[in-house]
C-alpha cells in the first residue's frame, strides 16, 4: 500500500472526499485502523489521560510523544500520522519548537506534527516549523493545553464575535504555513465558515459536519475510555464493557480451576513420555 501523503490529502479535500481521521496511541489499535482505511493517525498528547492515567494532558513529556509515536508508526506505516507537541514542548521558543518537531520526525518518522493555540507566539512558532521543512497542524477552539485559561474543558466560539475571532484566527495559521488545522469543540457554524473560507484541509472533532475531515478519540468512539464522555462522542462500540466481560470470566474460570484444562490450550506430552515421567519422579523421591 503506497503511504498517504499531504498531497492525498489535498487532493480528496479538492474532489469533496471526507478524511477520516482517528487517534491512536499504540501498535495494535494503529494497525486495526490502517486496516479499517482510516486516512489519518492523531497520536495525541489524550495519550496522558487515555493511557498513561493522568487527569490532565500537562504531564506528557517528549519521550512520552516519541515511544507512541513510533509504535503508531510501526502499526500503520502506510496512514499519515500527526504527532502531537506536548506542554512546554513549544511555548518557550521558536527554536525550542523546531527542535522538538524536529525529534518527532527523526526519531518517530510522524508526517506532521500538531500545536495548539493562536495569537502571535503561535502563528510565529507554525512560521519556524514550516520553514524548517515540517509539516505543521494548527488546533484551535477547545484547546486543552489552555484550558485554564478557557475556564475547563469548554466549547468556544458561541457568540458571533468568538466566533469571527476563530474564523480569523484560522486564515491566519494558514498564512503562517499551517498545512491543515484541527478545530475542536465549536458549533457547526463555526467548522463551516472556517472550512468554506479555508485552501488547507479542516479537521473538526466536535465542530459539525462541514469540515473537511471528521477527528474522534478512538477510545471514546469504542467505549474504552469512561471517565468523561464530551457530547460530541458517538459510541460506535462498547469495547470496555466486552474486555471487562472477559476479564470477568478469565478469573472466574482460573478461580474454579476451569482453566486450563482441555486439550485446546495445554500441550501435549506423548503417552509413553508421561509414564517414564512418572517413573522418574517415583525414583528421586
Ligand atoms: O490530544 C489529542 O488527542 C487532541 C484531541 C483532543 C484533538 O489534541
Amino acid at each position: 500500500m503506497a503511504k498517504k501523503s499531504i498531497l492525498d490529502l489535498q487532493s480528496m479535500i479538492k474532489k469533496g472526499e471526507k478524511i477520516v481521521y482517528l487517534t491512536a496511541y499504540d501498535y495494535l489499535t494503529a494497525k486495526m485502523q490502517e486496516k479499517a482505511g482510516v486516512d489519518m493517525i492523531l497520536v495525541g498528547d489524550s495519550l496522558g489521560m487515555v493511557c498513561l492515567g493522568y487527569d490532565t494532558t500537562f504531564p506528557v513529556t517528549m519521550e512520552d510523544m516519541i515511544r507512541h509515536c513510533q509504535a503508531v508508526r510501526r502499526g500503520a506505516p502506510a496512514t499519515f500520522v500527526v504527532g502531537d507537541m506536548p506542554y512546554m514542548s513549544y511555548q518557550v521558543s521558536d527554536e525550542q519548537a523546531i527542535e522538538n518537531a524536529g525529534h518527532l520526525i527523526k526519531e518517530a518518522d510522524v508526517d506532521c506534527v500538531k500545536l495548539e493555540g493562536a495569537g502571535l507566539r503561535i502563528l510565529s512558532r507554525v512560521k519556524a516549523i514550516n520553514e524548517a521543512g515540517i509539516l505543521v497542524m494548527g488546533h484551535i477552539g477547545l484547546t486543552p493545553q489552555f484550558m485554564g485559561q478557557l475556564g475547563g474543558y469548554k466549547a468556544q466560539g458561541r457568540s458571533a464575535q468568538a466566533a469571527l475571532s476563530l474564523i480569523n484566527q484560522a486564515k491566519l495559521l494558514e498564512e503562517a504555513g499551517a498545512a491543515s488545522i484541527l478545530v475542536e469543540g465549536v458549533p457547526p457554524e463555526v467548522g463551516k465558515a472556517i472550512t468554506e473560507k479555508a485552501g488547507i484541509p479542516i479537521l473538526g472533532i466536535g465542530a459539525g459536519s462541514y469540515t473537511h475531515g471528521q477527528l474522534l478519540i478512538y477510545a471514546d468512539m469504542v467505549g474504552l475510555y469512561d471517565n468523561f464522555t464530551p457530547k460530541f462522542v458517538k459510541k460506535y462500540a462498547n469495547v470496555g464493557e466486552v474486555l471487562t466481560q472477559a476479564f470477568r470470566d478469565y478469573a472466574q474460570e482460573v478461580r474454579e480451576g476451569n482453566f486450563p484444562v482441555d486439550a485446546q490450550h495445554t500441550y501435549k506430552m506423548k503417552d509413553e513420555e508421561a509414564v517414564e515421567l512418572e517413573k522418574m519422579l517415583k525414583t528421586q523421591k
